[in-house]
This record gives C-alpha cells, structure tokens and sequence, in this order.
C-alpha cells in the first residue's frame, strides 16, 4: 500500500478509490490516554514541546484509529509564544495572551524565533521515524489573519471581538507573520512534515472587501515561500466560515488542497478539479448516540466526492465530548465504503 493522502495530491497517479481519513483534533480530551499525559503536563505550551510527550500523543489516535494521517501534536499560538508573546491556557476558557509589544514583534529574528520552537521540529522528527511510510505526518500553522486575531484579542474571539487598529498597523503585523508562519512551515518540513495545513480559523469574521487583502494574500504568500524551498510538498488551507467566497479563495491562492468547514455549501463548490478537496462533516454528530445520523452525514460527503480527490475529515475540529465509539464506526464506514 502507498501513502494514501500523498497520492491523493499526485497529479500523475489516477485517483484511487480509497478515500483517507484523519481528523482535525484527532489527538485530544475525548481520548483517556490523552487525558493521562495532559494531566501531568500543567502548562500546555510547556507539553507541547515536551518531545516525549508530544510524540506520544500525536501517535494515541494512529494507534487507536488507524487514521492515515497523523498531526503534530502542537498549537497554532505556539508561533505567537515564540515571537515573544506570552500565552497561557485556562482550563474552560482558552487562550489568554499578553499585550503584543508591537515593537519587539517585528523585530524578532529567525534564528531566535526558530530557536525556540525547535522541540517542536525534534517531534516531528521523531514521529516521522515511528511513524509507517504509509501514513502521512502532517506539520500545520495557523494563518496570520487567525494569529493576529488572538495577538490582538488576547483570547478567543468566540465570546468577544475587539480589534481596534488601523489598517496600515494591521498590514504591517500581518507581513511579520508571513514570515514567521513560512518560516515555521519551512523547519517542519525540513524535520519529516510530508504537508502542511494553515488554519485561518477566524477567515470568516473578515469583512468581505478586505478578505482578498486580510486572508487570501497572506495564505498565498505563505505557500509561495514554501514552494520556492519545497515545491512539491502539498498545502492545503482552511478559510474557516468564509461561506461562498470559498471559491474565489481557491482561484486566487491555488492551494493544493481545500478543507472545507461544515457550513460550506457543497453544491455551490466551483472549484479547479486538480485541487483536494478535505473535511466538511459535522463535528457534533459525534458526541451523540445517533449512529444513522453519522453514517447518513458521512455517505453525504463520500457520494459527492465520489470520482473527485477528497480527504475525509471534519469540517472543524474533533470535540471534547466525542464518543470513542463513533469515531470507530465513521472510520470503518469510510474506509469500507
Ligand atoms: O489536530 C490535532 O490533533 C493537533 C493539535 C492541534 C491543537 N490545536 C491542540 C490543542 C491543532 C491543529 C490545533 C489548532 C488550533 N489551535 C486552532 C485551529 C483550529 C481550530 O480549532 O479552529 C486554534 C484556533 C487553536 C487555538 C486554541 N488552542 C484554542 C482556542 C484552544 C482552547 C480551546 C480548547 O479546545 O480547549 C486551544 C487548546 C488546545 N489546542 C487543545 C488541544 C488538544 C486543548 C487543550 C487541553 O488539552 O486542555
């Protein structure tokens, strides 16, 4: 057997039947073995470069699943926290960040900044060599709207949304991250990452007339940059919410592949057919004891896709209260299907 999710991404090899699964949040609270590891780690950036740990974790739902792909064991603020921001999470609220020292921000070098992300890229290393050269290890970031969204915000906006700044102000933090996040993308692959994810979380609170500006530029620089270094190593992105401006997204910014979220309209996808298309399952069909309704939801996706290259996957994370169990049936349904 091949790396089912690379292949997907191989223009020249005629797409296979057999459709990959892996889950966003794949590693995480609804697992007890996750649930063992995080409570002796008490300090969440601390445990995600723990490489032991991290390492260990990122394999739990592999070894669990079977999924074909794993994800590093990380987080998106890691790359906040590395430009020098502090960060903490509290448990049932989330991230709290400290004021962003503008200044200090976009002076930050790459040798300091890689620096100290660098238990992360031993992870990497680490799980690509346990990991079976079936399965692909996928490195992420989040995107620099979604980053400067918390670096700004100081917590998540899902309860509260304050981002007073002016736009030349907004721009100018948005180049530095450009360039952190590619060269964060850039050190995972060069450690064993075999594609990278950028999660632009937050792409959907972005007004529609500065979406090309705020979102689709610096996914589309970000991917420039790694190309110039590592141009076959796929990408794929997730504009979270942007609803049908899924489409001119994928026109202006070619990634190779396209995670959609479980508000994307699937009929109204008007996509090039080389791009991958990944995700879009409801994620809270999970937590409940409705079997019907998860084979129902997921033979929606699967037939939709039937003849396209698709990823199985959710159309956002994994949830604190999914049922083990229903994990276990979705994963058989899609590979048996
Ligand atoms: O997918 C995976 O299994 C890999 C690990 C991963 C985490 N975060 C671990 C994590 C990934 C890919 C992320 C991405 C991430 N982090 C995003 C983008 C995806 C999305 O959800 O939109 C965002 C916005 C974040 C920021 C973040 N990290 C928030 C808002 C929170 C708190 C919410 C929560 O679920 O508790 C986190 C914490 C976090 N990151 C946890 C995990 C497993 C939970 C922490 C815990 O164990 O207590």
């Amino acid at each position: 057997m091949s790396n089912l999710i690379l292949d997907k991404f191989d223009k020249n090899k005629i797409n296979e039947d057999a459709v990959p699964i892996w889950l966003m949040r794949q590693a995480g609270r609804y697992l007890p073995e996750y649930k063992k590891i995080r409570s002796k780690n008490k300090d969440f950036i601390n445990f995600c470069l723990n490489v032991k740990d991290s390492s260990e974790v990122t394999l739990q739902p592999i070894e669990r699943f079977n999924f074909d792909a794993a994800i590093i064991f990380s987080d998106i603020l890691l790359v906040n926290y590395a430009a020098g921001q502090d960060v903490k999470f509290k448990e049932n609220f989330g991230p709290v960040l400290k004021k962003l020292d503008n200044k200090a921000f976009l002076a930050i070098e790459k040798n300091i900044f890689i620096d100290k992300l660098s238990n992360c890229y031993k992870a990497i290393r680490n799980v690509r060599n346990l990991l079976h050269k079936d399965k692909t290890l996928i490195g992420f970031a989040g995107s620099p709207w979604t980053l400067l969204v918390y670096a700004l915000n100081l917590k998540s906006p899902k309860n509260e949304f304050n981002m007073d700044c002016k736009e030349d102000v907004i721009l100018e933090l948005l180049n530095k991250f450009i360039n952190l996040v590619s060269w964060h993308c850039i050190e995972q692959i060069k450690n064993g990452a075999d594609v990278i994810q950028l999660f632009d979380s937050w792409a959907g609170i972005i007004k529609r007339e500065n979406l090309s500006l705020f979102c689709e530029n610096p996914n589309k620089k970000i991917i420039e940059n790694i190309k110039r270094v590592y141009p076959c190593v796929p990408v794929i992105c997730f504009p979270r919410n942007i609803k049908d401006n899924i489409n001119s997204f994928v026109a202006n910014v070619k990634p190779d592949g396209i995670s959609i979220d479980f508000n994307t309209n699937i009929e109204k996808l008007d996509i090039d057919s080389n791009v991958v298309c990944q995700g879009g399952m409801r994620p809270d069909l999970l937590t409940a004891d409705n079997e019907s309704e998860i084979i129902n939801e997921a033979k929606k996706y699967l037939d939709f896709f039937k003849n396209k290259r698709y990823i199985f996957n959710l159309g956002h994370g994994v949830l604190p209260h999914t049922k083990i169990k229903n994990v276990e049936k979705l994963v058989n349904f899609v590979k048996n299907y």
